[in-house]
């Protein structure tokens, strides 16, 4: 009895003195198995009907804006002299410049164009703006033919506005409501939800129901993995269709903000497909010309507190290649005086102790982890291992070759690393982790769920994991960051 004491008193005081593992594996009961993705004729998929089309029901403070309405005199004023009626799938919104003015709105017509005009306004009754910079395109895809992908730019919006905004101009309208963030500013409390690897598996509803129901989020980061389309026969791209109905009850009403999985490559030489990318482009478009970025893929934007740079893990990032020579232009731009919080989303994880894709991120990890340090990254998102993940402030990037200097070590100038990819996915979680646990791993538990990161000032975030088993108010893993530019000192 007493020698057991004596080893458990040496255990206790290695893992405080850090020389024996990480932090929590949380044994919390796994769901097990492969999810079940959710059928084509799920009510999560409806095609809203043609003419005058109901709304979906949506969630929260939006709720008014559901009520669909005939055009007013004014309105049709404003519209092409004829659109024909089709219906209006698959609507959604990003933020569509560099500071939050801006808004994104993308839809699909299914059977013939119709307008590529939104009228919005600030007043549900009066849409007395119109953008008229819309434009469709389609693409094929092995034997699937897409319909009508609208993209449309609204501009110069008033911070802090609901505005509401009806698409599918003609006689199928349907009308949709968000709000748009405050100012960028230092002490602009603004909440990020975070889910990463959706999917559209019943575990992917679930996820996205706790989102909803939590309501905290203003505005969704998606650290990549959306459709699983590619896990479909010939890619499936139905179920790029399929998922974007699913996701259109939540991002109709609030920005997401999203990275590129390899879920979205898309690559099938074996059918003929060899664009990288393609229905992904296709379908999500981002703002990243105003970030002086070349590629849909790497960009940054600013809102409220927030300055937010998103990297592709599955685009070239080598020395003197367009992401590398993007980022190194990038890092220095950032003012934290005006955006205190620096957060970084890619899709595959530098710090990862899970026996799925691991050190798969650590050829970017080599190239980019200096500059995280260098410029005081607050938090790094990413997806991709099926599972949830937090990490201690660490760093490794003294290697030179020679020294050995190999192994992470407590860096308070470093970021926190966090894996989300627990949204849903369809492949099944991934409930095998190295033994012990690393020393730069937090705490790990492989389970579906979503997170909160809620800024509160210049100088703290709340941040909160939440599985999905658990009511809403239940967090299972929590933290309180400080940031790392206006208080860099040790969270503990
Ligand atoms: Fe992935």
């Amino acid at each position: 009895m007493s020698s057991s004491l004596s080893i458990l008193r040496v255990l206790v005081w290695a893992a405080v003195l850090g020389i024996c593992n990480g932090g929590v594996t949380s044994q919390f009961t796994r769901k097990s198995g492969k999810p079940k993705v959710m059928p084509f004729g799920s009510d999560v998929f409806a095609i809203p009907p043609g003419y005058n089309a109901p709304q979906q029901i949506g969630f929260g403070s939006c709720f008014q804006c559901h009520v669909p309405r005939a055009l007013t005199p004014a309105e049709e004023d404003v519209l092409e002299a004829f659109a024909p009626a089709v219906p209006v799938l698959v609507v959604h919104i990003t933020q569509g410049d560099d500071v939050g003015e801006g808004v994104i709105v993308m839809w699909i017509t299914q059977d013939e164009p119709g307008s590529s005009t939104v009228l919005y306004g600030t007043t549900e009754d009066d849409l007395d703006r119109r953008s008229t910079d819309g434009s469709f395109r389609t693409y094929r895809f092995f034997n699937y033919t897409s319909g009508y992908i609208h993209h449309c730019h609204l501009r110069n919006l008033k911070y802090n506005t609901k505005y509401y905004y009806m698409v599918g101009i003609g006689l199928t309208t349907r009308m949709f409501c968000f709000i748009t963030p405050p100012e960028v500013g230092l002490d602009v409390p603004y909440t990020f939800g975070l889910i990463g690897d959706l999917g559209q598996s019943y575990d992917s509803n679930v996820t996205l129901s706790q989102y909803e129901a939590n309501g905290k989020g203003q505005t969704l980061l998606m650290v990549g993995d959306l459709s699983y389309a590619d896990e479909h026969p010939y890619h499936d791209n139905r179920r790029w269709d399929t998922f974007g109905r699913f996701i259109e009850r939540n991002i109709a009403y609030q920005p997401w903000i999203w990275a590129a999985g390899n879920h979205e490559i898309d690559f099938a030489p074996e059918i003929g497909e060899t664009v990288p990318f393609k229905p992904y482009k296709h379908r999500y478009r981002t703002p990243y010309r105003v970030s002086h970025s070349t590629s849909p893929l790497w960009y940054s934007i600013k809102r409220a507190s927030a300055y937010i740079i998103v990297l592709s893990s599955y685009s070239a990032y080598g020395k003197y290649t367009p992401q590398f020579k993007w980022l190194e232009a990038e890092f220095p731009k950032v003012n934290r005086s005006e955006t205190p919080w620096l957060i970084v989303m890619l899709h595959s994880p530098w710090y990862n102790s899970y026996n799925y894709h691991y050190m798969e991120g650590e050829s970017m990890r080599v190239m980019f982890e200096s500059w995280f340090v260098k410029y005081k990254v607050d938090v790094v998102f990413a997806g991709h291992v099926h599972a949830y993940e937090r990490s201690y402030r660490v760093s490794n990037i003294a290697y030179n070759v020679v020294n050995g200097k190999c192994t992470p070590v407590f860096d308070e100038s470093a970021p926190v690393y966090i894996t989300i990819g627990d949204g849903g996915n369809l492949e099944g979680l991934a409930t095998n982790m190295t033994f012990p646990q690393p020393n730069y791993s937090a705490f790990r538990e492989a389970s579906f769920g979503y997170a909160m990161f809620e800024i509160k000032n210049r100088t703290h975030a709340y941040y909160e994991w939440h599985r999905n088993q658990d009511s809403v108010a239940v967090v299972a893993d929590s933290m309180v960051f400080y940031n790392r530019y206006w208080y860099p000192i040790h969270e503990s």
